[in-house]
C-alpha cells in the first residue's frame, strides 16, 4: 500500500481507533538530488491492523524516522484509507530518546543484559519528553471514548501520560520484546515510573506469560499492591483507587496466507533454484537472517558452523552458510562494534576455510525486497535463528510459512518466544556452542520423513495463529476491560 500525499488530514477529536509507535508505517528514500520519496512499509502489524484500520477515522501516530533539524520533511498524511500524523524529533531526541534511552538502555536491560544498560539522567529526561509529545498529539486526535494501542519500549510512560490527559480513552499497550525477571529490572533507577507509566492502560499485552508474569511481580513488588497473575488465563492488577489493569500474553504472528502465497509463485520458486545455484549448488544450504544485533546471537552460529567445518564434521564443498544481516540503529556504539566483530569473524573464515573456489560461508549486510527474502527461504533446507533473548523472531515464523513444501529445518533458541510455539523445531542454547554445533548436524541428518512431520506440524500451528488471530485477540480482550 503505498501512502497518499493528497490526503486529507485528519481534525483533531475525530479518530475512533489510534495506532501509537515510534515509527510511522512508512519509509523515506533520499534520492541522490536531495528529493525525499515516501513507500509504505507496512510489515506484519499493518497488515493485521487493516481491518480494523480501515472504514472508520482511523491513525497512526509515530515518527517519520527523519530528524527534523536533519531535514524538514512532511510525510503523507493518509495511507490507504487511514490518516497519518507525524510527530516530529529533533536530532537531540533522536539520539537521546531513540538512541539512547530506548536502544542503549531498555533494549538491552530487557533483553538479559547481554550488553550492559547505560543509565543516564539526560536520556532519561528526553525519554520523558519524547513519551509527552506521543500523548499529547494522541490526545488532541482522538475522539470522545475512542480505542487506542499504543506499541513497543519505546513508549512505556504513555498509557499514564494519556490517561491523565484523556481520561475517557480506552487505552492498549502491547510490549513486542521481552519484559525481563524482577532481578533485573529492578536496576533501572526510574523503575516505578516506568511500571506506573505501563500501568496507565485498561490492558496491558505480552509476547509470553513470561513476560506477563514478570511484569505483574515488578508492579507488585514497588507499587505494594495485588495482583492475581496466572500463567494460563492471565490476570489483574489492582491499582489504589479501584481501578484494575488486565495483563496477559498475546504472542504475536506473521501474515501467514501471504508469505505462503508468494512462495509457492513460479517467480519465487524460480529465483530460489537460481540462488541455490549462484552459491555453486550446495547439497545443504544454511540461511541467518537477522537485524544486525547483539540480541540476535549472528556470531554464535557463525562460530558453531566455522567449528563444524574445522572439526570436518561438515564438507566446505557441499554446504554454504548465508547470513544476511539487515543494517540497524548504526549511531549506536555498541551496533557498530557488532558489525565489526561479526565483519572480522566473516572474513577469517573467509580467508581458512575451504579450497580455492570454495566460498562455505557467505555475509550480506543488506535489507532485502520482500520477494527475494522469501526466495530465501525457500531456498534454504535449514533456518538458524539463535537469539540470545527474543520477545517472538518472526523470521522463524516468515521461513515456517514458506515451507510450502514441509522440506526445510529450523534450528531455534530456546530463548526466543518463537520457541514456545515451535517445540518440534531443533531447540537449542544459544550459550553453548556444543548445542548449536549439534543442532546444526542432527538437522542435516535427519530423515526426509522426520524433518517433513516437524515442519508440518509446525506450519499447522502457525496457520491456525497468525496475526490477524493476535490482533483480534488483543481487542477482543482490551473491549472487554
Ligand atoms: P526484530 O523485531 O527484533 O527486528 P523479528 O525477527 O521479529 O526481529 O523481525 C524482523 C523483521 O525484519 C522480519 O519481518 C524480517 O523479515 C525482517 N528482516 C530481517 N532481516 C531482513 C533483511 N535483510 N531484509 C529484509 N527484511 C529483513
Ligand atoms: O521489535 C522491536 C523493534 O524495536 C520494533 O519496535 C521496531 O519496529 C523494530 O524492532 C526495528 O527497530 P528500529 O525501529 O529501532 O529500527
Amino acid at each position: 500500500m503505498q501512502p497518499d500525499r493528497v490526503g486529507q488530514s485528519i481534525s483533531d477529536g475525530a479518530a475512533s481507533f489510534v495506532v501509537v509507535a515510534n515509527r510511522l508505517p512508512i519509509d523515506a528514500t533520499i534520492e541522490d538530488d536531495g528529493l525525499v520519496t515516501w513507500s509504505g512499509s507496512p510489515g506484519g502489524l499493518v497488515s493485521a491492523l487493516a481491518p480494523v484500520l480501515t472504514g472508520r477515522e482511523a491513525v497512526w501516530i509515530g515518527w517519520s524516522g527523519i530528524a527534523t533539524d536533519e531535514r524538514p520533511v512532511t510525510p503523507p498524511s493518509m495511507m490507504g484509507s487511514y490518516h497519518l500524523v507525524d510527530v516530529p524529533l529533533t536530532t537531540q531526541m533522536v539520539e537521546e530518546y531513540y538512541e539512547g534511552f530506548s536502544n542503549s538502555t531498555l533494549w538491552p536491560l530487557f533483553h538479559d543484559r547481554i550488553v550492559a544498560p547505560e543509565y543516564h539522567r539526560d536520556t532519561w529526561n528526553a525519554y520523558v519528553e519524547v513519551n509527552l509529545l506521543f500523548a499529547e498529539r494522541t490526545a488532541a486526535v482522538a475522539a470522545q471514548g475512542a480505542t487506542v494501542w499504543v506499541h513497543d519500549y519505546q513508549l512505556l510512560l504513555m498509557p499514564s501520560m494519556l490517561r491523565s490527559l484523556r481520561p475517557d480513552l480506552r487505552i492498549g499497550f502491547y510490549l513486542h520484546i521481552p519484559f525481563p525477571p524482577a532481578e533485573l529490572f529492578l536496576q533501572l533507577p526510574w523503575r516505578q515510573r516506568i511500571i506506573e507509566g505501563m500501568l496507565g492502560a485498561d490492558l496491558v499485552g505480552f509476547q509470553t506469560p513470561f513476560g506477563a508474569g514478570n511484569f505483574c511481580e515488578v508492579a507488585s513488588l514497588l507499587l505494594d499492591i495485588d495482583n492475581t497473575f496466572d500463567r494460563d488465563a492471565g490476570g489483574w492488577v489492582d491499582l489504589d483507587g479501584g481501578r484494575r489493569v488486565r495483563v496477559d500474553a498475546f504472542p504475536i504472528s506473521i501474515d501467514v496466507v501471504s508469505y505462503a502465497a508468494l512462495a509457492a509463485t513460479p517467480e519465487v520458486q524460480q529465483r530460489a533454484r537460481e540462488i541455490r545455484s549462484e552459491l555453486g549448488d550446495p547439497k545443504f544450504l544454511l540461511l541467518g537472517v537477522d537485524r544486525m544485533d547483539y540480541t540476535k546471537g549472528i556470531d554464535v552460529r557463525l562460530r558453531a558452523f566455522v567449528e563444524l567445518l574445522e572439526d570436518q564434521m561438515l564438507d566446505p564443498g557441499t554446504v554454504v552458510l548465508m547470513q544476511i544481516a539487515t543494517p540497524s540503529r548504526e549511531q549506536v556504539e555498541e551496533y557498530q562494534r557488532l558489525r565489526e566483530d561479526i565483519e572480522l569473524l566473516v572474513g577469517r573464515a573467509a580467508g581458512a576455510l575451504g579450497e580455492i573456489g570454495e566460498m562455505p560461508l557467505r555475509y550480506m549486510y543488506s535489507g532485502l525486497p520482500r520477494e527475494e527474502l522469501v526466495a530465501f527461504y525457500v531456498a534454504a533446507d535449514v533456518m538458524l535463528v539463535t537469539p540470545f533473548r527474543d520477545g517472538m523472531n518472526l523470521v522463524a515464523k516468515e521461513y515456517v510459512a514458506c515451507q510450502v513444501d514441509d522440506n526445510g529445518s529450523l534450528v531455534l533458541s530456546e530463548f526466543a518466544g518463537a520457541a514456545l510455539e515451535f517445540p518440534q523445531a531443533w531447540l537449542v542454547n544459544p550459550f553453548s556452542q556444543e548445542s548449536v554445533k549439534e543442532a546444526i548436524m542432527t538437522a542435516i541428518g535427519t530423515t526426509s520423513a522426520d524433518r517433513r512431520r516437524r515442519m508440518s506440524a509446525m506450519r499447522t500451528h502457525l496457520t491456525r495463529h497468525d496475526v490477524a488471530r493476535w490482533a483480534k485477540g488483543f481487542l477482543d480482550a482490551l473491549a472487554a476491560v
